[in-house]
């Protein structure tokens, strides 16, 4: 039983593969329409969330099969005070696959162990979010056509950020990329990712505060949001949630094939002008989304 979990979960040859049933899927929806009937996803959501489940819904409907599950903890057993693990076994009985969220580091790794259908993390805690990463690697693939020889910068909340976590693993494993890291001091990369991912790959990274330093050498320019949720402090994140706000002004320096991505939900960190930038990707990179799920989908049932 395959399940993801951390984007190392897929060698560089299944994301390859997932990256070509994608676009083949962009270029034929029709040839997919049906693949998944009766198949049923359940999305398993303990944390807010509008893309990724939704473009999971709408991954599962545009493959031809159904969707169950809840959007609020608050309407779930879990507010009578259900274990994640007994949510998840019950859910497994009603469905052939799930997606979860869950604010416990670790919790979809967990439910995994004893899960008889795939399970899919779709964000756990500040840790991973690797059907994000997923969304990103075909967003690159897509805009820049190569996933070597790319500067990247990586901006905001680098700390509790996920999928900046989840992205610096699967890109480390390609050649001859670097990563800028710009965050303040407080909400730097976690020490665990430079050792255990950055330097054990001998990847070239640098880290700043300023957004410009680097803007001139970048291929794309990863902007994050502050993770609120996950400060224990509400003053500390006043004092940083606009620490950054990309605008023209900021990209005067940057290449003329500057990608600029985001997971989104965006708050301030990307003033309004930038969506009319041709170098902006953010709308199309939430498109890539409801594509690759599609085929991450197809290929944990197992289905050609
Ligand atoms: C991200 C997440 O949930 O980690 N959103 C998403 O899934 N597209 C980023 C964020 O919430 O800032």
């Amino acid at each position: 039983m395959k399940h993801l979990i951390d984007i190392k979960d897929l060698s560089v040859e299944e994301i390859d593969d997932l990256i070509k049933t994608a676009k083949d899927i962009m270029a034929n929806k029709e040839k997919y329409s049906e693949k998944c009937k009766n198949k049923i996803l359940a999305t398993l959501f303990f944390e807010p969330s509008t893309r990724t489940r939704l473009s999971f819904e709408s991954a599962m409907l545009g493959l031809g099969g159904k969707v169950i599950g809840f959007s609020d903890a608050a309407n779930s057993s879990t507010s009578k005070g259900e274990s994640v693990s007994d949510t998840v076994r019950t859910v497994s009985c009603y469905s052939d696959i799930i997606a979860m969220r869950h604010p416990k580091e670790g919790a979809p790794m967990v439910v995994s162990k004893t899960s008889n259908v795939p399970i899919i993390n779709a964000g756990d805690g500040g840790h991973n979010h690797p059907t994000q990463t997923l969304t990103d690697l075909l967003t690159i693939n897509c805009e820049k056509g190569r996933f070597s020889d790319l500067t990247i910068g990586l901006c905001g909340d680098l700390k509790f950020g996920r999928t900046v976590h989840s992205l610096i693993t699967a890109m480390s494993r390609y050649k001859n990329v670097k990563f800028v890291l710009i965050s303040p001091n407080e909400l730097k990369v976690p020490d665990y990712i430079k050792k255990e991912v950055l330097d054990k790959n001998n990847i070239e990274w640098c880290e700043t505060q300023d957004i410009e330093e680097y803007m001139d050498k970048l291929d794309i320019l990863y902007m994050t949001r502050v993770q609120r949720e996950r400060f224990f402090n509400e003053a500390d994140y006043v004092r940083l949630k606009d620490y950054y706000i990309l605008n023209e002004e900021k990209l005067a320096k940057a290449k003329k094939d500057l990608k600029i991505l985001h997971p989104l939900p965006r708050v301030n960190e990307i003033a309004k002008e930038v969506d009319n930038d041709p170098r902006a990707c953010y709308f199309k990179q939430v498109e890539y989304g409801r594509y690759i799920r599609m085929a991450l989908i197809l290929k944990l049932l197992e289905i050609k």
